[in-house]
């Protein structure tokens, strides 16, 4: 099921809404970036470990924040491919792609949930692509897409365990669910221990004072999951 087909019926309502304003803001600006997060971009795409030639997933690829560091990744040789469910977060992407002439990135806008891929990848990005990281469907999706011992790197919001980190958790858990499509599970702790399941060699960071996460391992080469399509959780149950 592509985008246009799924149940969230037009455009805008496959734009998550802290983008819908947010996306006309850059729009003219195709190499826009928040320069607090430029570091652990490129952190996300170093602990990737990509090699020349590699094919690579950047899934919630919004406007193509990380795609110059994975197109440096895995030069001319090699492929990037991001996913989108957005249409408007998808033409900031392609604007990116054409203004740095990229003919080895392309742009597939569809929900991670059900998107069609061709073959295996070397790496799968998750940056600030919360509702995919938490989603058992999408991963259920994605995983088997890559080849055993790929590297997956995730990058998200969490709600902090620091002592002073109450009320402002509560304003994140509140701004959080107002501004993420009503499907996506609120924020909690451990937004990664789905991923984690996938994984080998998980590693976690805290940043932010502990808002911010970036977790990375490998996929695991026998899969805990089996062929199953995803763990057994039931679909729109919450974890920790
Ligand atoms: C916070 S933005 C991050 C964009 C980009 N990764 C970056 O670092 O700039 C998250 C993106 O994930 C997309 N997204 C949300 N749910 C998705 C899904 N199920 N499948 C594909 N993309 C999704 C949103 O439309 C949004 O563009």
């Amino acid at each position: 099921m592509t985008a246009t087909e799924s149940s969230r019926v037009d455009d805008r309502e496959l734009t998550p809404p802290y983008a819908r304003f947010l996306v006309h803001l850059i729009r003219p600006f195709p190499d826009f970036d928040f320069f607090f997060i430029r570091h652990l971009r490129q952190k996300a795409v170093r602990l990737l470990q990509l090699k020349p030639g590699d094919r690579v997933l950047d899934v919630g690829c919004g406007p193509g924040g990380s795609l110059p560091y994975l197109v440096d990744a895995v030069g001319r040789s090699g492929e990037v491919v991001g996913v989108e469910i957005s249409p408007e977060m998808s033409i900031n992407a392609r604007k990116r792609i054409a203004a740095n002439g990229w003919d080895n990135v392309r742009v597939v806008v569809a929900d991670a949930e059900s998107a069609r891929l061709e073959g295996k990848f070397d790496g799968l990005l998750l940056f600030a692509a919360q509702d995919v990281c938490v989603s058992p469907q999408a991963l259920a999706n994605l995983i088997p897409h890559l080849k055993d011992g790929a590297r997956v790197v995730a990058f998200g919001g969490k709600l902090s365990r620091r002592r002073f980190a109450g009320v402002v958790n509560l304003f994140f858990r509140a701004m959080f669910s107002k501004l993420t499509f009503p499907s996506t599970p609120g924020l909690n702790y451990e937004p990664w221990t789905l991923l984690k399941t996938y994984l080998r060699e998980f590693n976690l960071e805290e940043h932010f004072f502990g808002w911010m996460f970036l977790a990375w391992g490998s996929v695991r080469s026998t899969p805990q999951h089996g062929e199953r399509k995803g763990p057994a959780i039931a679909p729109g149950q919450q974890l920790s």
